[in-house]
């Protein structure tokens, strides 16, 4: 029977194929090739490196699928947003699948595929708030009950994650900076460095990062060596801060629009103390709270296709002669 669907995720520095199916949503293969290590190098992702490295690594990911081939009814790939130079590597290899293969190709915007990431087994649900935290956005968004999304916030400049890379980088910590800023805080002895929460008393409700981050740039200045001690202090410090904004601009948010149901997603959503703070908002506000397994919070192909199985059944289906890239776009629906 055929009823596997195989996506393809390589929007910036993960390479990933799964196959789900798209009757019982079940997952069928998952294999995700990080490049995190080439890029710390770097202390952030290099577009060029991250295209050369897919090419290497999703054929190498797609060879271990073959036994699967003959079961596909359809190809998905992520289309948008992301770095044109990598998007372009797991669109090629989609197109030309579908083509051989004879199958039907569905785009998926890779937000979409995020906020999937909380119904990898179960139906979608709608009417809910989202908070979307990665590397590339920090959006606040409202699946209202016909599907459609609107933003209720974003940032002015940094995303949530890409604050903690950039800290992380300033102290020659590494890449991606989120999980080593979360470790090195839980060290922190002292605690008593302290940051403004950024706009807090603005009645406005998109975020911004980087005065943060300049006043963490700032203070490490003030140090001729930075020893273990004042890096966890500093990491701490500005964790603390980073999510107290969140949650600032959340309650604002959470006050205005009653939400029922509630879910956090994206790579940053794997943050314990983010997602603590937020179940405590959730309970004072009585609102369910949705949480996407820890393994599924960074970018991955399994969220992706388990979009794309919404996506078969209604028939979205993608002309492959077409340009299907669009690398900006945030604008989605999600059914
Ligand atoms: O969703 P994702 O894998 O890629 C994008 O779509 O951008 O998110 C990666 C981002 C990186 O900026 C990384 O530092 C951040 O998520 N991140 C975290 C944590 N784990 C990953 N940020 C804060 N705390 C974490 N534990
Ligand atoms: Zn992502």
């Amino acid at each position: 029977m055929k009823n596997l669907i195989l996506a393809i995720e390589s929007s910036c520095d993960d390479s990933s194929i799964a196959i789900i199916c798209k009757d019982t949503y079940a997952c069928i293969f998952h294999k995700k090739i990080s490049q995190e290590s080439e890029h710390s190098l770097y202390g952030g992702v290099v577009p060029e490196l991250a295209a050369r490295l897919h090419t290497a690594a999703l054929p190498k990911i797609l060879e271990e699928c073959k036994d699967y081939f003959p079961r596909l009814c359809a190809i998905a790939v992520t289309n948008e947003p992301g770095l044109s130079v990598s998007l372009i590597g797991g669109i090629t290899m989609a197109k030309t699948l579908a083509l051989s293969l004879k199958l039907p190709l569905i785009s998926i915007n890779h937000l979409k595929g995020h906020i999937y990431s909380l119904f990898l087994e179960e139906k979608v649900c709608l009417n809910m708030g989202i908070l979307l935290v990665s590397g590339g956005h920090t959006m606040v968004l409202y699946v209202d009950e016909k599907a459609k999304i609107h933003t209720l916030a974003s940032t002015n400049d940094d995303s949530f994650g890409e604050s903690f890379d950039k800290v992380a980088k300033m102290m020659n910590l590494g890449y991606p900076g989120g999980a080593i800023i979360e470790n090195l805080a839980k060290k922190a002895k002292t605690k008593s460095l302290h940051f403004s929460v950024p706009m807090l008393h603005s009645k406005e409700l998109n975020y911004s990062f980087s005065g943060l981050k300049n006043a963490v740039r700032l203070e490490i200045l003030k140090y001729e060596k930075l020893d273990e001690e004042i890096k966890s202090e500093i990491a701490f410090a500005f964790e603390e801060v980073a999510i107290l904004h969140i949650l600032n601009k959340l309650e604002k948010i959470f006050k205005i629009y009653n939400f029922q149901n509630f879910g956090i997603v994206g790579g940053a959503s794997a943050n314990l103390k983010l997602r603590q703070s937020i179940e405590k908002l959730c309970s004072k506000f009585s609102c369910d709270l949705k949480l996407a397994p820890l393994e599924y919070c960074s970018d991955n192909a399994l969220m992706i296709a388990r979009a794309a199985c919404d996506a078969y059944v209604r028939e979205e289906f993608t002309d492959f002669k077409s340009e299907i890239l669009s690398p900006k776009n945030t604008n989605f629906t999600i059914l």
